[in-house]
């Protein structure tokens, strides 16, 4: 399999440099209304998404395998007055469905705030150049805007990322923002009102612990949309199977056969886990304390294509990905390795056609 993606020489590509070629095709074929700032109409930015084929007969990759109702409520509400926030665990891709979200409405997904405890005022309003600051006073030439007022100037999609991390009365300033789509600058008398496209799509983790819960206030200025994780092991398998292949090329990784065994098993041990039971139904299992996500499996299976193009046969090996499978199920070195040895010498130990992985991790075990 090909990565349909244009090679940019980049490391990573945003995606609408990534998917130029999609996005045009895209937009030549639209003959839908589009809303006011929109480079596509909404059901072509769902098409976008989910994949599909054009009437020319141009493939459009699936950038997001899940419900295609989620998808249609997400663009749907880009098209209203409220904001989006991409709700859900760790690894069930809110920021990649929110890049890909920015590059097809907005043909930009760069405006972009990175939600931490340290994220400031500026960061969402604005801040200043101090060397201009001093010399010349306040003025339109000292102000440095944030990617959010030069998304409100655009009438473009600025990104929020971890929005719940960001500290309570930081987030607040986005209540103006986002009720009355102006942005007060005070030093200067004067204000930036939002451009007809302007809106924000924000994500958040549902599992983060001790972080800082969304206002009520700001909570209403959001339509939720809940990401899931994968329904059926099928699904996940074709996710992960998607998106190995697309970062092997990127990285221009030789191909490694035999991968998707390999895939199986580690979605396969992944999902029993995260349950708390096997596929079969049969043994009850402890969870580890990490999520084991879609995305850790992505990133388990293409470690050990690096490994074992480099260091190993050529062939994806049960010993190539037992190391990484073994870090990402052990995150509290106590807890989670009563947790593991208990899965190994219960579970793995008595399938015999995992004989090879059994040897594997016990080897990296020690
Ligand atoms: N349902 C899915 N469809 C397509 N890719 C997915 C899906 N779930 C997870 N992924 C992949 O997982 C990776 C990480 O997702 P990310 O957006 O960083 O997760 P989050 O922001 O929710 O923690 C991405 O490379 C994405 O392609
Ligand atoms: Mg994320």
């Amino acid at each position: 399999m090909t990565a349909p993606t244009t090679d940019t020489g980049l490391l990573r590509p945003h995606a609408e440099q990534a998917y130029a070629a999609e996005l045009a095709a895209l937009a030549a074929a639209d003959d839908r209304p589009r809303p006011p700032s929109w480079q596509l109409s909404p059901a072509a930015v769902v098409t976008y998404l989910l994949g599909g084929v054009l009437p020319d007969g141009t493939a459009i990759s699936p950038k997001y395998i899940g419900p295609r109702r989620l998808l249609e409520v997400a663009v749907s509400t880009l098209a209203t007055d409220r904001a989006l926030l991409l709700l859900g665990v760790p690894g069930t891709a809110k920021t990649w469905v929110s890049e890909h979200l920015a590059a097809a409405v907005s043909g930009d997904s760069t405006l972009l705030v990175q939600g931490t405890s340290g994220t400031a005022e500026e960061a969402i309003r604005y801040g200043w150049n101090y060397a201009r600051l001093l010399a010349e006073g306040p003025s339109e030439a000292a102000l440095v805007p944030s990617p959010v007022m030069t998304a409100m100037r655009a009438g473009k999609i600025a990104r929020i990322e971890e929005l719940t991390r960001i500290p309570s009365d930081v987030q607040d300033a986005l209540i103006t923002v986002l009720s009355e789509k102006t942005l007060p600058v005070p030093e200067l008398g004067s204000e930036v009102q939002a451009a007809k496209g302007f809106t924000v799509i924000a994500t958040a983790n549902d599992r983060d612990r001790g972080v800082n819960d969304l206002s009520s206030a700001l909570r209403r200025r959001f339509n939720t949309v809940v990401l899931p994780l994968p329904a059926g092991e099928d699904e996940e398998v074709a996710i992960v199977t998607r998106r190995v292949a697309e970062l092997g090329a990127a990285l221009e990784l030789p191909p490694v056969p035999a991968a998707a065994e390999e895939i199986r098993r580690v979605v396969r041990v992944f999902r029993e886990l995260r349950a708390g039971v096997t596929a079969d139904g049969r043994t009850k299992l402890k969870s580890p304390s990490g999520t084991l996500s879609t995305a850790e499996a992505i990133s388990v299976l293409t470690n050990g294509i690096a490994l074992s193009a480099h260091f190993g046969d050529g062939v994806l090996r049960a010993s190539d990905i037992a190391g990484a499978v073994l870090g990402s199920v052990i995150k509290d070195p106590v807890a989670d390795a009563v947790v593991w040895t208990e899965y190994l010498e219960a579970v793995v130990r008595e399938r015999p056609e995992w004989a090879d992985f059994y040897r594997a991790c016990r080897e990296v075990s020690g």
